[in-house]
């Protein structure tokens, strides 16, 4: 296989660093951009040295003859963007969330099967070196049986493009749940092989973004535009082989710094990711186990697995399939929250 010839959809915040990531990959070459705003979409086409862009993603699958397509829209566009890519026979890397909820998702994975085409979620954190590492101890048995999982992404004041897409629930599918929930509980649910989920109960609150308060970096603000989902959320998820996972999720906390983790407690031995560590017993000792990580470009090795499995046929580390079940959890999350009832599946 030549050069692999790409479009980008979307060329806002992370659009762009998927355009530097992939010019950081051999035998790939971004042949166009999309964005529905004419003067970015022309401005980020010179400045990447790109040589055509476009206002409508169609036109471009039609006019281009392309091998694949980053999708790095708003929430509500990747589950209809990536079904008419992959109709087109275009392979396709959708940012995260899959989609804004379950159904969409599955459309997604649908499409994939009955065009044979490439569909890999950009779910970067399973390109680090961190994340490798405890899946790798957590294959060789070190950990043995994983039966509880917390994972937490929390911020102080890290509320994306208050009032754009982000804060819209019909065009995000929701907040932090939604936004920064597939990157953690994803690697815990890949970690743990992504068992079924029986039951949810889960909580969402709003207590800063209705007061326009705690702006993070993230996002394009919209000024007069509606804040209508959670700034924090959190669950507790039942799974089939009876494990137990915690999730907690914020854009705007009272607390002292942002904080990120991912713990795993198994019968042999338990893991933390950020950094890691192991914890085990080893000749009569409770021993802490530190494994020596690099750090890598997250965006350029998930780029580079992307463009892999096009080239060899195989199929991508995060699977479609995985990226529905992430997506059941949370939608039943949400439900949880709104009835106030345990969802069980
Ligand atoms: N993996 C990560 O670390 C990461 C980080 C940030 C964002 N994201 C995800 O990437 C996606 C985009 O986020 P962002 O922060 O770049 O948002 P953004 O608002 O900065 O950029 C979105 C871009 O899409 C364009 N757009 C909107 N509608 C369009 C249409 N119909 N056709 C073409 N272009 C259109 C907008 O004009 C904008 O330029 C989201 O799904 C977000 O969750 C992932």
């Amino acid at each position: 296989m030549g050069e692999i010839k790409v479009g980008v959809i979307g060329v806002g915040s992370i659009g762009k660093v998927h355009l530097q990531a992939y010019q950081a990959v051999p035998d790939v070459k971004v042949v166009a951009v999309t964005d529905i705003v004419e003067e970015r979409a022309k401005q980020v086409a010179e400045s990447f040295g790109i040589p055509r862009y476009y206002t409508d993603y169609k036109e471009m699958l039609e006019k281009e003859d392309l091998d694949a397509v980053s999708i790095c829209t708003p929430n509500y566009l990747h589950s209809p963007m990536t079904v008419d890519a992959l109709k087109a026979g275009v392979n396709v890397l959708c940012e995260k969330p899959m989609a804004i909820n379950a159904q969409e998702a599955q459309k997604m994975v649908d499409a994939a099967k009955a065009t044979k085409k490439t569909l890999m979620v950009a779910l970067c954190w399973r390109f680090s070196d961190e994340a490798k590492t405890i899946k790798e101890f957590v294959k060789q048995g070190y950990l043995g049986d994983i039966y509880y999982a917390k994972v937490g992404i929390l911020r102080v004041s890290g509320i994306p493009g208050m009032g754009s897409w982000f804060t819209n629930k019909d065009k995000s599918g929701g907040g932090p749940l939604i936004d920064l929930a597939p990157h953690f509980l994803d690697l815990a649910m890949w970690f743990m092989n992504h068992p079924k989920p029986i039951s949810v109960k889960g909580y969402t609150y709003a207590k800063f973004g209705p007061l326009d308060k705690r702006r993070g970096g993230w996002g394009i603000p919209e000024p007069g535009g509606k804040f209508d989902v959670e700034d924090l959320g959190c669950a507790i998820i039942g799974l089939e082989n009876g494990a137990t996972i915690f999730v907690e999720m914020s854009w705007a906390s009272n607390i002292e710094k942002d904080t990120s983790y991912c713990t795993l407690l198994g019968d042999k031995g338990g893991a933390e990711m950020m950094p890691p560590k192991i914890f085990t017993e080893m000749a009569g000792k409770y021993v802490e186990i530190i494994p020596k990580v690099e750090k890598v470009n997250l965006y350029v090795e998930e780029i580079k697995h992307f463009i892999k499995c096009i080239q060899e046929g195989t199929e991508p580390i995060p699977k479609g399939e995985e990226g529905v079940i992430d997506m059941q959890i949370i939608d039943a999350i949400y439900e949880s929250a709104r009835t106030g009832k345990e969802v069980r599946f």
